[in-house]
């Protein structure tokens, strides 16, 4: 052999080199190729392996002639595996379907509590009738949940309205025992003509049972004007029992008692469950207290900064977790804090 044939053969093995590469058309084949001319068994090795039948001058001249085009074969290969590799891609792109109507995996949607949901029923139905929701505080003072409301320390009335004190005050702080200071504070900051609803959560110091929490919510109503009477309240009252209960809800008023109001009165609607002929839940008198309400007491009209000659008012209350029962049906009001999502889920 000579430099002559030596460089004829190596020239050969490019050529077919070349054409195999080409031809090959997926990653293992190419594979195969590369190993067949660069590999360690390969052609090219083979041929270098020859050199020693070559003159000793033309020796050196070996890598000169193979070593550009192993370099030659390499970038052609590595440019094909490219090639492959992204007909690989087109090819499985063409198959694969993104099906954009496949709906989304659902997120986990909340609700409103029950409480809440009552609560802002009710004051949508008096937002129609022109009252304004304030608030007031939960920790109230003695005075204002007391005192003003013309409960003084002493009176029995007081043991109605027991509750939690807050350490360290001396019992000046108390939780408030219903949402009736409300009407101090707003007859204090407003002028009347006053359509004021107050809604908001209660504490007492209460055993609790079936239809007993501690904690419990309410919705306070004050109106305070020249002129109104309880002939105003009653037909307010009447009105906003059939846009909560139905347009033929029966309705009543029976004397009651609350020491700020005079005269005060329970407000009743026909029994929800047994349509009025009587069952357990209106233990089988026909009838459903839902409020307690009152001509506004001097007193306490004075106590909120207005002249009782002038201005007259009627303000009542009534317990959202009760309305919140018979709307729904539910018998047991301490599922409403308890944070059971089988119950909260249901709503
Ligand atoms: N504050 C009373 C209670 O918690 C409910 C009430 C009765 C509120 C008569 C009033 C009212 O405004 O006039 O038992």
């Amino acid at each position: 052999m000579n430099l002559a044939s030596f460089s004829a053969q190596l020239r050969d093995l490019r050529g077919r080199a070349l054409a195999a590469v080409q031809k090959a058309d997926d990653p293992a084949e190419l594979d195969g190729v590369e190993g067949a001319f660069l590999g360690r068994n390969g052609e090219l090795r083979k041929l270098l392996g020859g050199i020693g039948q070559l003159p000793t001058e033309d020796r050196p001249k070996v890598g000169a002639l193979a070593n550009p085009i192993r370099e030659e074969l390499e970038a052609t290969i590595s440019a094909r595996r490219l090639r492959l590799d992204e007909i690989a891609l087109d090819v499985r792109l063409a198959h694969e379907k993104t099906d954009v109507t496949l709906p989304g995996r659902a997120l986990p949607r909340g609700s409103l509590h029950p409480l809440i949901e009552t609560q802002r029923e009710i004051a949508r139905i008096f937002h129609e009738f022109g009252f304004v929701t304030y608030e007031s505080p939960e920790v109230e003072t003695d005075e204002l949940n007391f005192e003003l409301l013309n409960i003084p320390r002493d009176h029995p009335a007081r043991d109605l309205w027991d509750t939690l004190y807050v350490a360290g005050t001396d019992r000046h702080y108390v939780l408030r025992t219903h949402t009736s200071p409300g009407q101090i504070r707003v007859m204090r900051s407003t002028k009347p003509p006053i359509r004021a609803l107050l809604p908001g959560r209660c504490f007492r110091y209460e055993a609790v049972d079936a239809s007993h929490g501690f904690e419990f919510f309410q919705v306070e109503g004050l109106m305070v004007d020249e002129g109104t009477s309880l002939a105003t309240m009653r037909g307010l009252l009447d009105q906003f029992a059939r846009a909560m209960f139905g347009a033929d809800t029966a309705t009543r008023f029976r004397p009651g008692y609350y020491p700020f109001t005079e005269p005060s009165v329970a407000f009743d609607i026909g029994c929800l469950i047994c349509g009025g002929s009587g069952c357990a839940a209106c233990k089988r008198s026909g009838w459903l207290t839902i409020l307690g309400a009152g001509m506004v007491h001097p007193v306490v009209l004075r106590n909120g900064g207005l002249d009782p000659e002038k201005y007259q008012g009627f303000a009542f209350g009534m317990g959202t977790d009760r309305i919140t029962m018979l709307r729904h049906g539910i018998s047991d009001l301490r599922v409403f804090l308890q944070d059971d999502l089988r119950f909260l889920e249901s709503f």
